[in-house]
């Protein structure tokens, strides 16, 4: 191997890395996880940190108690720090959720209004937490993408140009979880400003990968709004964010009500509190809070240029050493010009994709993902699916299954950790009929070996 492993040393901060799990054969091996798009493993930092809040865990908000107090500024003290990680300015506020997908379906609930007909832009190549939640509430459209699976802006500015007034938000996601494809987000903020409109960018794959900036000298290009998880960014515990203008939100009803949402009430009468309050109904998730906050001080201090530039190296280098595979293919535009996160989407000819996931957990310990990726539209228009073939599928299930092969990395992957994936692609691919036919019906799970 020409290239040199990662320092060992971010390895370390990661919890679980050297776990053995066991294959098929009755053998175990270190676990290799190549699906962190799903969701990443947890920083040492952050079992630390909530372990060492733990006996300090209490009542939050209006107790008067030391540890309730303390509670308190934890959990307030970690939207500033969320804050400052993105560069979002005063006049944004951090609205905590469950995770990206509750807050898409939270900000469509504030946005909407049953007395307007407004529209909502957003692309071919969204996941379905960046669709679905629009479609019941507003008039909603899809950005084209090219052959190759990028937005096509050109197509952006004639919808831009064709809804004009009546669109309510654009929103586009920063990465796609499928490709890989980074957005030109800042250039397309200035677009979206120029129609008078505001832009939503789905971070979830974004915000873990490479440095962010929601508010900078040049407002053109501000984020109106952002959303991402922390379970993607190496703190689990179940926090979600929705950063967006206070004022904005203030004026919004909220979507669920309940103790913490409220000012004064009567029999009949609400006064609501301002956001964030307003909008986080109930007693809130403390700990996810705490997570996400030390997360990020962790991320810092390794730098998020340092990690998209680890990260863009492991790619590259995956690249290089699978997309020669005979029958492999890949469903993206591999070039260097290109920018991206650390995904890589393929097949191999002749082999279905959960069956290859299946192998390479069960003969090297190699965690995958494989299916359509909460994303089938755009899916449907990578593999070049046929409306036809769509049709039959909603009404036949047993028809074959389309999806492709995902592999995704951390900043604590390795070249050595690549080296075995692309060995293991290889024997898969040289010896298709031998793994179908032992892999095509087996019921056996890894916990039966
Ligand atoms: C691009 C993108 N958006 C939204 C989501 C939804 O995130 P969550 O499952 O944390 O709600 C995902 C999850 O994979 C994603 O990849």
């Amino acid at each position: 191997m020409s290239f040199k492993d990662n320092s060992p040393s971010y390895r370390d901060l990661i919890l679980g890395v050297n776990k053995k799990v066991p294959l098929i054969s009755g053998k175990s091996v270190t676990a290799i996880n190549f699906d962190n798009a799903a969701t990443t493993p947890p920083f040492k930092s952050v079992m630390e940190d909530i372990v060492d809040f733990a006996p300090w865990y209490s009542s939050i908000h209006r107790g008067e108690g030391f540890k309730s107090q303390l509670t308190t500024k934890l959990y307030e003290d970690s939207r500033n720090i969320v804050s400052e990680f993105v560069n979002a300015d005063f006049n944004n506020t951090v609205i905590y959720v469950k995770n990206s997908t509750e807050a898409f379906n939270k900000l469509s609930n504030l946005l909407y209004d049953p007395y307007k007909k407004n529209v909502i832009l957003t692309t071919d190549m969204e996941h379905h937490s960046n669709d679905l939640p629009w479609r019941d509430k507003f008039i909603i459209d899809y950005i084209s993408i090219d052959s190759t699976g990028r937005l096509n802006l050109e197509d952006l500015e004639v919808k831009l140009n064709k809804y004009n007034n009546y669109i309510k938000l654009v929103t586009i996601t920063g990465a796609s979880n499928i490709t890989g494809y980074k957005n030109p987000i800042y250039d397309i903020a200035k677009l979206v400003h120029r129609f008078g409109s505001q832009l939503l960018v789905d971070g979830a794959q974004l915000i873990p990968h490479a440095p962010f900036t929601m508010n900078s000298k040049n407002s053109e290009c501000n984020i109106d709004f952002l959303i991402f998880s922390a379970h993607k960014m190496y703190a689990p515990f179940g926090t979600g964010v929705l950063i967006g203008p206070k004022s904005m939100l203030d004026n919004c009803d909220p979507d669920l009500v309940g103790g913490g949402t409220v000012d004064i009430v009567t029999h009949d009468f609400i006064k609501w509190n301002e956001s964030p309050q307003k909008h986080e109904a109930g007693s809130p998730n403390v700990i996810g809070s705490i997570a996400l906050a030390s997360a990020i001080k962790t991320l810092n201090k390794i730098g998020m240029h340092n990690i998209e530039h680890i990260e863009k190296k492991l790619t590259a280098y995956a690249i290089s050493q699978i997309k020669n595979i005979p029958n492999l293919k890949i469903y993206c535009d591999t070039s260097k010009e290109i920018d991206r996160v650390s995904i890589i989407p393929f097949n191999i000819d002749g082999i279905h994709h959960s069956i290859v996931a299946k192998i390479l957990s069960y003969e090297w310990g190699i965690s995958v993902r494989s299916g359509c990726f909460c994303a089938h539209p755009y899916l449907v228009k990578l593999l070049n699916i046929s409306s036809e073939f769509v049709s039959n599928r909603i009404t036949n299930p047993d028809l074959y299954h389309p999806g492709m092969v995902r592999v995704s990395f951390g900043l604590y992957n390795t070249y050595s950790e690549i080296d075995i994936l692309a060995y293991a692609l290889n024997k898969i691919s040289l010896n298709r009929d031998y793994y179908i036919s032992k892999y095509e019906n087996m019921k056996k799970t890894l916990f039966d070996v």
